[in-house]
């Protein structure tokens, strides 16, 4: 006999409404069962006039996009595949640094709930257990002046066999389910406000709350790019959002990259 699906949490238009009533004015919210990419829906309600905050939201997705061209698991599990629209034009320094701000915010929100989280450079987020929890996927519009389209994957209430290799989630981390449309009020709250001080104070602030949230900080690391390999003790981020390495060569500064931490080899 095969078991029922599993029910999963709340997340309707009146879940998300009641979740965003606290101090989230003017999110507009799209919410589907399934959709190819809610990056590419996003793109596509900027080019029908989406206003700033807009925020697309689905269940599963069906040709979800990673970083570097691969592709993002989305099953329907009761996880959070979400994209938003940057309130305001991104210049070009900002395409690094915005992944970063959109950690800290995902990270924010995520320990709101009771879990513990660790950011990873430049764009995961990784559990107690060394997993990945979710990873952020920044994208420019086509149409008009480039505005940010900020895509968050979570995995939330993904059971430990609906789960790939070296991936977690935020019920396997803690032990209970998690309600998605509270987690994401907590997420748009927080993105609002590291948005607004990344607009009042630069972007020093987001970088000094990303390394207080930083995986392997001091510690010796691997990070394997375009350019090769280079290893090195992490020193942290600079104001492009660039990470800092010092190697046997001096300090060097890092736009892209898979980081690693090196063990004794
Ligand atoms: C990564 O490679 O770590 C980034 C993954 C980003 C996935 C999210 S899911 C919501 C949004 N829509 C997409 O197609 N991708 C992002």
């Amino acid at each position: 006999m095969t078991s029922p699906p599993e029910a999963h949490d709340r997340l309707d238009a009146r879940a998300i409404a009641e979740a965003l009533a606290a101090g989230s004015d003017g999110v507009a919210v799209r919410h589907l069962a399934t959709v190819d990419s809610t990056n590419a829906e996003m793109a596509r309600w900027v080019a029908a006039g989406a206003g700033p905050w807009s925020v697309v939201v689905a269940d599963s997705q069906t040709a979800g996009r990673g970083r570097r061209g691969r592709a993002w698991s989305s099953p329907p599990v009761g996880n959070l595949y979400m994209s938003v629209l940057s309130p305001g034009v991104a210049t070009p320094a900002d395409w690094p640094r915005l992944p970063i701000l959109a950690g800290v915010a995902a990270a924010e929100a995520v320990t709101a709930g009771g879990a513990t989280v660790g950011l990873k450079w430049p764009n995961d987020l990784q559990g107690p257990s060394g997993d990945k929890l979710g990873g952020i996927l920044v994208e420019a519009t086509a149409a008009g002046p480039p505005r940010a389209i900020m895509g968050l994957g979570l995995n939330v209430n993904a059971g430990p066999d609906q789960l790939g290799a070296g991936a977690t989630s935020l019920r396997r981390e803690t032990g209970s389910r998690w309600d998605r449309a509270l987690l994401m009020g907590r997420l748009l709250g927080a993105l609002g406000r590291w948005w607004a001080v990344f607009q009042a104070q630069g972007f020093g602030p987001v970088a000094r709350a990303w390394e207080e949230r930083a995986l392997w900080l001091g510690a010796p690391v691997r990070v394997i790019g375009e350019g090769g390999r280079q290893e090195g003790r992490m020193l942290g981020i600079d104001e492009w959002g660039r990470l800092r390495l010092a190697t046997t060569d001096g300090e060097q500064r890092l736009a892209a990259g898979d980081v690693s931490l090196r063990t004794a080899d």
